[in-house]
């Protein structure tokens, strides 16, 4: 999950990291409020920084310094709404305005490949520090970091000394490196990355910005965490299927796809857009990817086709169950209570394709046959149901 600017920089907050002032506006006369109180501490100035999880900000006009409380709100009046990268701006943060001296870049990130946490450190922040990274990668400090050690005083000495900070600014620096290594560690994150991080013309070492991802398989140990889910931006039929402990992407076509295991579910995806191309001139194509995994029994499969068939778009859905530990007849079994479930919950089903092969396909495939359930067609090859089920799609456009 990726935070929010201002959610980054209430945790660097809490961790000690050192912030400016800065708070989360809605509206312009928000805006201008909060500048009336955060400016204060700056002469009046702060800046209005659109609340996107994007990068690139700034250069598409969403960072603004404002010179007083009026500015900030007709800043916040032009930034609120605008679009970034196809990100609309619901929300701006007023920040404290810093008199920057220096502006450096610093990031903790994992590095699978390598199987380690990575240090990325450069005295030239601010900019795009991808470019800096393509053409001029020896001003870009890369220094591997233990995940059993973190970054201790040995480990930022070493990253500040690979950077070539000037000696002047090691302590500050020294410390900062060491909290942020606290909001990687104690939150569970994947990603901190503070561009800029500033010097200020006082020689105070701030975090200016900051962007923070958390491994999603930490919430167990993280409730806190809870409240930086954004339910506004996610589709509705993805929350849906998150309450429900679903693996649910929706996609934008009108073939419905659930399966067992998400190898066979992208499979899946590929053989019905090219069934789609192929047979229907391209008037049926995946409509979501959802992976039931390995234990689909009936209140699972029923779960995946409830989240489905809420999916207007929806004309006719494919059912791919290769059975492993899980075995046919019991997928088979779901399916038909998963259609007495749906029943019960007043819905209609809508036409399903089902192909079963695998441990126990046989026994699956009299099951499904022997319900004779509405709409419910069986296709005992892969690329035969969705051919089929393309064309039940097309059908219904
Ligand atoms: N509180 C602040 N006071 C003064 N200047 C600021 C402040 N915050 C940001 N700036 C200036 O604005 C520039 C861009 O800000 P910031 O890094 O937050 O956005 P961005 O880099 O454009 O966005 P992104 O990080 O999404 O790419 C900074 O490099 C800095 O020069
Ligand atoms: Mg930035």
């Amino acid at each position: 999950m990726d935070l929010y600017e201002y959610q980054a920089r209430d945790l660097f907050e809490k961790h000690g990291v050192p912030v400016l002032g800065g708070a989360v506006a809605t509206t312009p006369a928000e805006a201008r409020a909060a500048a009336e109180t955060i400016g204060a501490k700056s002469g009046g100035v702060t800046v209005v920084k659109a609340q996107v999880k994007t990068g690139g900000r700034g250069k598409a006009g969403g960072v603004k310094v404002a010179k007083s409380a009026d500015e900030a709100e007709q800043y916040a009046e032009q930034i609120l709404g605008m679009d970034i990268k196809g990100h609309t701006v619901k929300k701006v943060m007023i920040a404290q305005g810093a008199q920057i001296a220096e502006e450096y870049y610093f990031s903790l990130l994992l590095d699978r490949a390598n199987r380690t946490y990575l240090a990325l450190c450069s005295k030239e922040g601010g900019m795009d520090i991808e470019t800096l990274a393509v053409e001029r990668p020896e001003a870009l400090a890369r220094i591997p970091v233990d995940p059993n050690v973190g970054i201790d005083d040995a480990k930022a000495a070493e990253i500040i000394q690979a950077a070539g900070f000037p000696e002047a600014d090691h302590a500050a620096l020294a410390n900062v490196l060491k909290q942020l290594w606290e909001v990687y560690h104690d939150e569970d994150a994947t990603l901190v990355e503070v561009n800029p991080l500033v010097k200020t013309e006082d020689g105070q070492i701030l975090a200016l910005d900051g962007k923070v991802s958390i491994d999603d398989n930490s919430a167990f140990r993280h409730p806190e965490h809870a409240e930086f889910v954004d339910h506004s931006k996610t589709d509705p039929l993805e929350v849906l299927a998150i309450e429900k402990g679903l693996n649910y992407v929706k996609l934008d076509g009108n073939v419905g796809i659930i399966g067992n295991g998400a190898g066979l579910v992208m499979s899946t995806l590929d053989v019905v857009a090219y069934a789609g191309e192929e047979f229907t001139g391209g008037a049926a194509k995946p409509a979501n990817f959802l992976d039931i995994g390995g234990g689909a029994n009936a209140e699972v499969m029923a779960d995946g086709l409830d989240v489905i068939f809420e999916d207007a778009q929806v004309k006719a859905v494919f059912v791919n169950v290769f059975g492993g530990i899980t075995a046919c007849d019991a997928v088979a079994d779901g399916i038909v209570k998963a259609y007495d479930i749906l029943a019960s919950h007043g819905k209609d089903p809508k036409p399903l394709v089902v192909r079963l092969d695998g441990n126990n396909a046989d026994l699956g495939r009299q099951i499904l046959d022997e319900a004779k359930l509405p709409l419910l067609e069986r296709v005992d090859t892969m690329d035969g149901a969705a051919r089929r089920v393309a064309e039940l799609a097309a059908a219904a456009n």
